[in-house]
């Protein structure tokens, strides 16, 4: 091998105050996690000599603790995209230290490309293998990819890769790694069925472009899902009976079934409530993350193939799916974010999406990122590119939050992810609300309905309300966010008091 072996202090002690940082994995599946760690030591260390020293970073969707969480702390970052989820990250870009972009995880590799990111200088990227085979350098990934096909090409000043033994080779095998063309010379992406093969196991690149290996045994950082509970068992137990009954009108197909499950516990759990639910066929996923329980299902052949854009997985979940991975051969394949989030497949697939919301307005827009409009939660990751293409796209909240203090249907969303045009069902524990074919006030009405029994009487006042005012959707505007107002002053939206907002 001509590739030095290098320690992750020499990695980032070539890194300079302004670079443009790109790293591999997507979410904590795959994510490099010495390298970013040992930056952030060297920016405390320029900080206390008095030098300026930050950052700029981008990865395939979130990425594991030792990245964000380290270089955030270490006030390390400038500016940081597309999605992330890290604690110390979300408190460093709602209090404005942080630069953050929210950007679909499906523009993110052709944003690089056309240099709208700017110019990458470094990549990270973690690897189980390396290989040279006839002068080229071959790199097998590990759970996750993100960017990596597009960083190893793009970054100016070469590539460090963790070689991290922790991660089996027997995942070899399991990525189909392509990189799509820039228009106008873009090839239609021939993938018509999940697990369809268009690419390599491998990311090739030239030896000389690779600045060092730093060897690495370290597991991922993801953490474990909640436990499903009564709330998203009914939802899970709704929503399957809603595809169903989808299934039952001819609108999706029964031997077709092809699901995207979204990000977080709740999504884990809903996924699990379809997989046990006796009427739902076997079906196949396409999805950007596989969390715990499709994995499950994957194992039990509930799940007949899937294509995902990454493993999250807690640590022990990952080694037993590394022990038995021939169990896995021929059904499952890891995919770059461009490819596993693509709008031209999820479309041509048929794919009904599932994400979760954090609140929902009574015309159906959701907003999947900002709490009170105000506070970033995590992003909007992939829910966009999924719910803009999908044959059936859903969304499933909990009909409240905080104990009952708020309501996750509200008269006007505090922030829009996506609009009423592009949502099409959504499910809380009391039941759907289709939205497909309604008229703007059906739809509060089919929403009021699956709210949490407190608020359909405020729901309805809200309602009765502006339906003085006329239009094609009802609102007072002064209003629109009373239910929020009221949180933020009395801590309880159920205290809310319409008359305290419409003066006329
Ligand atoms: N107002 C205020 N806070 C709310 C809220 C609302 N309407 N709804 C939820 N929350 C809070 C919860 O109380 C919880 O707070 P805590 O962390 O202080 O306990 C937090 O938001 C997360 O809620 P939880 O129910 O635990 O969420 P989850 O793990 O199921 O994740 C999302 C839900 C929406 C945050 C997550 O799915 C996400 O980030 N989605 C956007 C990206 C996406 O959809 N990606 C998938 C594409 S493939």
């Amino acid at each position: 091998m001509t590739i030095p072996e290098i320690t992750a202090a020499e990695a980032a002690s070539m890194i300079q105050n302004g670079d443009l940082l790109a790293v591999g994995g997507f979410g904590p599946a795959g994510s490099p996690k010495v390298i970013t760690p040992a930056l952030a030591a060297r920016a405390r260390k320029e900080h206390e000599a008095g030098r300026a020293f930050k950052v700029n970073v981008v990865t395939g969707a979130s990425i594991g603790a030792s990245c964000d969480g380290e270089l955030a702390a270490a006030d390390a970052v400038d500016r940081r995209l597309p999605f992330s989820v890290n604690p110390e990250m979300r408190k460093a870009y709602n209090t404005g230290h942080v630069r953050y972009t929210d950007l679909n995880l499906s523009d993110n590799a052709s944003h690089l490309r056309q240099g709208l990111t700017g110019r990458i200088t470094w990549g990270i990227i973690e690897a189980c293998d390396v290989q040279e085979v006839r002068g080229k350098l071959r790199i097998y990934l590990t759970a996750g990819i993100g960017i990596a096909p597009t960083i190893c090409r793009l970054a100016e000043k070469g590539v460090f890769i963790e070689l991290n033994t922790w991660h089996s080779t027997k995942v070899i095998g399991m990525h189909d790694i392509y990189e799509i063309e820039d228009p106008w010379f873009r090839a239609p992406i021939r993938i018509t069925q999940p697990i369809e093969i268009i690419g390599l196991p491998y990311i090739e690149v030239d030896p000389d472009h690779v600045r060092g290996i730093v060897m690495t045994h370290l597991p991922d950082e993801a953490r474990a899902m909640n436990p499903a509970n009564e709330v998203t068992r009914a939802i899970g137990q709704h929503t399957a009976d809603f595809l169903v009954w989808n299934m039952e009108q001819g609108f999706i197909f029964r031997n077709k079934l092809i699901l995207q499950s979204g990000v977080g516990s709740g999504a884990n759990a809903v996924i699990g409530a379809l997989g046990e639910s006796k009427e739902v066929p076997n079906f196949s996923i396409y999805t950007e993350v596989l969390q715990e329980e499709p994995m499950r299902l994957i194992r039990e052949g509930r799940v007949m193939a899937a294509s995902t854009g990454a493993l999250t997985l807690s640590p022990e979940h990952l080694q037993d799916l590394y022990r038995n991975m021939n169990d896995y051969r021929g059904r499952l394949l890891l995919r770059p974010s461009e490819i596993s989030n693509c709008p031209e497949i999820i479309a041509r697939l048929g794919v009904c999406s599932l994400n979760t919301a954090i609140e929902v307005d009574i015309y159906g827009h959701v907003n999947s990122t900002k709490v009170c409009g105000t506070r970033m939660m995590n992003g909007v990751g992939g829910s966009c590119d999924f719910t803009c293409n999908a044959m059936l796209a859903t969304f499933t909240c909990g009909s409240t939050a905080k104990e009952g203090r708020i309501s996750s249907i509200v008269p006007f969303c505090s922030h829009v992810d996506h609009t009423e045009h592009y949502v099409d069902a959504i499910v809380t524990e009391y039941g759907v609300a289709d939205l497909r074919n309604k008229s703007a006030l059906e739809k509060a009405e089919a929403l009021i309905a699956i709210a949490h029994p407190d608020y359909r009487p405020i729901l309805r006042e809200y309602m009765r309300l502006a339906g003085a005012y006329g239009g094609h959707t009802h609102h007072i505007l002064p209003a629109a966010f009373a239910m929020h107002d009221t949180y933020r002053r009395k801590g309880d939206m159920r205290l809310v008091d319409w008359s305290e907002y419409i003066k006329d």
